[in-house]
């Protein structure tokens, strides 16, 4: 089941640079800033309402995102789902012939389980889904 869009995620160049907009120009507040070493970024999230807007930065020359963002230049990345059971959600996903780049779900940022599903199976947009764990209680609302 989905239970929220947990974050939109922006990829930045320079995480410092970008808060001028998102912080000091729209007013959101910086929640927190994470190192996410499985991904080679750094990550920050700015909650909005139920959601957070999640900025990304690469830090690694050779990851996923950094590869983007010399590709198509800095701007939106993906769209997560929180859902209540990833491992479910993504059988269901791969038995209606969607490709998934996660058959098996990560830890993510906050310890969250996470998994992608490619954006050829989803009309071009990188969708992720996301549990969270016992690391990151619902209450703290970060995704
Ligand atoms: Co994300």
């Amino acid at each position: 089941m989905i239970k929220k869009i947990s974050h939109i995620a922006v990829v930045v160049p320079d995480l410092e640079a970008a808060r001028t907009f998102w912080e000091d120009a729209l007013g959101l507040k910086l929640n927190h800033v994470e190192h996410v070493a499985s991904q080679g970024v750094v990550v920050a999230f700015l909650p909005a309402g139920e959601s957070n807007i999640e900025l990304l930065e690469p830090i690694d020359g050779e990851s996923g995102v950094a590869r983007y963002l010399q590709k198509r230049g800095p701007g939106m990345h993906h769209i997560c789902f929180e859902v209540d059971d990833i491992e479910t959600t993504l059988a269901r996903l791969k038995a209606a012939g969607v490709p998934l780049i996660d058959e098996e779900p990560t830890i993510g940022a906050a310890g969250k389980k996470v998994a992608f599903v490619h954006p050829k199976g989803t009309g071009g947009v990188l969708v992720e889904l996301c549990e969270l764990t016992l690391e990151e209680p619902a209450k703290s609302g970060n995704g």
